[in-house]
């Protein structure tokens, strides 16, 4: 039976972080895998965390199942999170929400929804985008197609060809847009271009699918969802995928949701049928430990009062570390090519440089990041700043710069 099967090559991000493991050196740097870290490059627990699942294991009276839908407070703690608590589409009964293992599991249902709804529909995802979306996309059978969305060159959008590949697209496709926090790029849509998009989408019937992995990571929990909500409020179709691996710090713990918009009530019922029946047939239902704790999390005023402070200290220091890389890269290379990376949003940035320069950093250096030359700014730190800048000034002597 498996005699014909060749040996797959790690995926890229995963196969980067055990790459990583492995290196003795001490002067290894991660700008590899995207999770947080504090400035002695621990990935924390957050103390809400913390505090909420010992409430958790103490109130918990059964391991017995839950639902394919998971735990419903949570469910509703998202939807008020995401699209906020007076939102029309609550008003209107046309969102419903069910939660998924992890950011990836959201996806994947969502995919398997749209196949099953619209098997002929193309999935225009952004160039760039995360190296996981294609294949969690790809592999439900949808067929899918990218549109220009930032050159790692010039540092700069490419909204105007954005809009120009999307006003190709057939009436019915699906449109994967990054909520905020761009990944690999770190550029986000202002809210004049979010209107812009939203009024094409309209015009010509396309059905926007929102990935949400980064929220609390750009500004703050509201204005980085203010894309997400105009474009709740406009269309009658919409999908959202989120995730609280990164701003709850619960990674392992696969902690998702996937919000569904329909045109109408009984649309929305019918839907949440349909994904009830596909969580069903791949994973019977999601892991309830780190929705049990995100739920306690949103639901207690103090426990999320502390959320807030430790995700604004998560962003603050993310931000920190792109003001510093950006200053030591400017001296180490005497030019002021990197300082896109201060203004950038979220974890990544893409430095810009060639898929050469990214080995030779990690050879010679022990500097790890994608091939694609992402970094996940929370990897640097204030004792290895001088050291990347100097590193990557070395290289790019020794190369020209570009992707
Ligand atoms: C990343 O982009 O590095 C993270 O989202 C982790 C992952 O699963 O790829």
């Amino acid at each position: 039976m498996f005699q014909h099967l060749s040996r797959l090559n790690p995926d890229a991000i995963l196969g980067l972080m055990a790459k990583y493991r492995a290196d003795g050196s001490t002067r290894k740097v991660d700008l590899g895998v995207g999770v947080f870290r504090d400035l002695s490059g621990n990935t924390p627990i957050l103390d809400c965390v913390r505090r909420a699942e010992q409430r958790v294991l103490a109130d918990q009276t059964t391991k017995s199942y839950v639902s394919p839908a998971g735990r419903e407070e949570f469910n509703a703690g998202v939807a008020e999170l995401v699209l906020g608590d007076s939102h029309r589409v609550h008003r209107e009964r046309r969102a419903r929400t069910v939660q998924a293992p992890g950011g990836c599991g959201a996806l994947r249902v969502g995919a398997e929804l749209i196949r099953i709804a619209a098997p002929a529909a193309t999935v225009h995802v952004s160039d760039p985008t995360w190296g996981n979306h294609i294949p969690l996309l790809g592999s439900s059978g949808l067929r899918l197609e990218r549109y220009p969305y930032y050159d790692p060159v010039t540092h700069e959008l490419k909204f105007g060809d954005m809009l120009e590949r999307l006003d190709e697209a057939t009436p019915g496709d699906v449109v994967l847009v990054h909520a905020c926090c761009h990944n690999p790029s770190g550029a986000d849509l202002s809210v004049c271009q979010w209107r812009s998009l939203i009024e094409l989408l309209e015009r010509r019937r396309l059905v926007p699918f929102l990935d949400l992995a980064y929220q609390g990571f750009g500004d703050d929990l509201i204005s980085d969802v203010a894309g997400v909500r105009l474009v709740a409020e406009a269309l009658p179709e919409v999908l959202i995928a989120t995730s609280y691996s990164k701003n709850l710090g619960l990674y392992r713990e696969r902690v998702g949701a996937l919000i569904v918009i329909s045109e109408n009530e009984s649309r929305a019922d019918a839907v949440r049928s349909q994904i009830l029946q596909i969580a069903r047939s791949i994973y019977s239902m999601p892991p309830d430990h780190g929705a049990a704790i995100a739920a306690c999390i949103f639901a207690d005023p103090a426990l999320r009062d502390s959320w807030l402070r430790e995700l604004a200290a998560m962003r603050e220091r993310i931000r920190g570390m792109r003001t510093l890389l950006a200053d030591e890269l400017r001296s180490a290379t005497r030019d002021d090519s990197f300082d896109f990376i201060r203004s950038q949003r979220g974890m990544f940035s893409l430095l810009g440089v060639s898929a050469a320069v990214v080995e030779r950093l990690r050879e010679r250096h022990h500097i790890y990041m994608t091939s694609d030359s992402r970094m996940n700014l929370a990897g640097v730190l204030p004792a290895n700043a001088g050291y990347v800048a100097a590193a990557i000034a070395a290289e790019l002597a020794a190369a020209p710069v570009a992707a």
